[in-house]
């Protein structure tokens, strides 16, 4: 089973003092610079394309291709933005990599920013993880001392704090917020190609996938695509969380299924039976037992009902009652909805009150008709793409668990999930 890991990106993981310009060097880091100096930006932008690299933020939309778009001609400067906001519930790959190994981060960004002629070129940090904003500028620091950032390459990089937004994430309001304004999605088109940061061209690419370049340049396409699926190919970062003995960061080719991923986490804690889980953070659809098999890439998990999003696999057990989840996951987005939109930010509210009776055994006649209702109201309709994962838990989880629904309107939570269950979920710190 352990031939199905790939480790690429986390092979360095563990050695000492990875996240030094020294071990990185030592383990072969920035030698994929000097091919891609000796590269045209074409030929470069070629090379990802080729490989078939899909976006890791969570759409899948190849990067390749992505870069592509930006105008040869625009007369304005181009910008490179690397998206390190992460912050979708259970999702926890970029923050590992960028804490143990920073440089490849920086190297990537490199590569990608003469890719796309870019000079300047920013990464965006979740504002909570002080420890990585520190690590990566003292990365920067010793790239420039080594001068693979600055006059040799032509690249420049600013480490940018957030102030810890999830909505941030968005790309759009990620560059207001960088423009120094409040975070909220912008109206599309332009898109960031045409008008991105300052009104000028720009690419906005998740850390894994930009970190994935030097792999690409080291390696070449057709050993990037000898993993993974036609379609989904190379390795990646799932991160797998809950009831499982050894949660972590799993880096497999993509198509691996959760049950080889839980046999490489040495299977469910002891008494534990998969319940439900989701495959990409909580804005993604949540799955059952049924799907222990399905193929985690873009088309298997998208064909399941769901969508492969950042790869963030939650596992949760007979002990957590779906309602109490859902009910969190809906809390989340409420207090995060930026407000722009009214039905995402009225009606988010609405699906917190709704779903608190539920969870509290007061539920009323009709109430998940009333949930259903409110999610048709929100999906769809809502200005960015918050809104629409706001909804995906609850339709998910009345559509696979509609008793346990049921029973709120009925039942107190504390009757259908013994407190003795309940003491020991709490015990073992996993949030319910
Ligand atoms: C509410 C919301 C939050 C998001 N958060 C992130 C994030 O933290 N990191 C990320 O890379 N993409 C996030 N995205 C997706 C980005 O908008 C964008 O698609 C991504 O950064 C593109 O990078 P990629 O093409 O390399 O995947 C988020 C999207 C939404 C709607
Ligand atoms: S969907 Fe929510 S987060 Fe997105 S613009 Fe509307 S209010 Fe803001």
């Amino acid at each position: 089973m352990a031939d199905r890991l790939t480790p690429v990106l986390s092979a360095g993981w563990a050695d000492d003092r990875a996240w030094t310009l020294e071990s990185y060097t030592a383990r072969g880091g920035y030698l994929a610079l000097g091919t891609a100096l000796s590269m045209t930006p074409a030929e470069l932008i070629d090379l990802v394309k080729t490989a078939g690299l899909r976006g890791r933020g969570g759409a899948g939309f190849p990067t390749g291709l992505k870069w592509s778009f930006i105008p040869a001609d625009s007369g304005k400067p181009t910008y490179l933005v690397v998206n390190a906001d992460e912050s979708e519930p259970g999702t926890c790959k970029d923050i590992p990599l960028m804490m143990a190994s920073p440089h490849t981060l920086v190297e990537g960004v490199i590569i990608a920013a003469r890719a796309i002629g870019a000079r300047q070129a920013f990464v965006y940090v979740r504002g909570e993880v002080l420890h990585v904003i520190r690590r990566l500028r003292a990365a920067v620091r010793e790239a420039y001392a080594a001068g693979y950032l600055g006059e040799r390459t032509g690249v420049d990089l600013v480490i940018h704090a957030g102030a810890g937004a999830y909505i941030c994430g968005e790309e759009t309001a990620l560059l207001d917020s960088l423009e120094g304004r409040r975070g909220q999605p912008r109206l599309r088109p332009p898109f960031p190609a045409v008008e991105g940061l300052y009104a000028c061209p720009t690419v906005i690419n998740n850390v894994e996938s930009i970190a994935s370049v030097p792999a690409i340049v080291n390696g070449g396409a057709e050993w990037f695509t000898s993993m993974g699926t036609s379609t989904s190919p190379g390795f990646t970062l799932y991160s797998l969380s809950g009831h499982v003995k050894r949660p972590g960061q799993y880096e497999a080719p993509l198509g691996i299924t959760l049950r080889e991923l839980l046999d490489l986490g040495g299977g469910m804690r002891d008494g534990s039976r998969l319940k439900f889980w989701t495959p990409g953070g909580s804005s993604t659809p949540i799955l059952t037992a049924d799907h222990l098999d399905i193929p985690l890439d873009y088309e298997g998990v998208g064909a399941a009902g769901s969508m492969l999003g950042t790869k963030a696999l939650q596992v949760f057990d007979q002990t957590t009652s779906v309602v109490r989840c859902v009910l969190r996951w809906t809390e989340f987005y409420k207090h995060e909805s930026c407000g722009k939109c009214t039905p995402c930010r009225e009606g988010t509210w609405w699906l917190v009150q709704v779903l608190r009776r539920l969870d509290s055994g007061q539920g009323r006649e009709g109430d998940i008709d009333l949930l259903l209702e409110l999610c048709g109201n929100i999906l769809g309709r809502s200005f960015c793409a918050l809104g629409d994962g706001a909804t995906s838990p609850i339709t998910s989880g009345i559509a696979h668990f509609r008793s346990e629904f049921e029973a709120g309107m009925r039942t107190p939570l504390a009757e259908l999930f013994p407190p003795a269950a309940s003491t020991l979920f709490a015990a073992e710190g996993v949030g319910a």
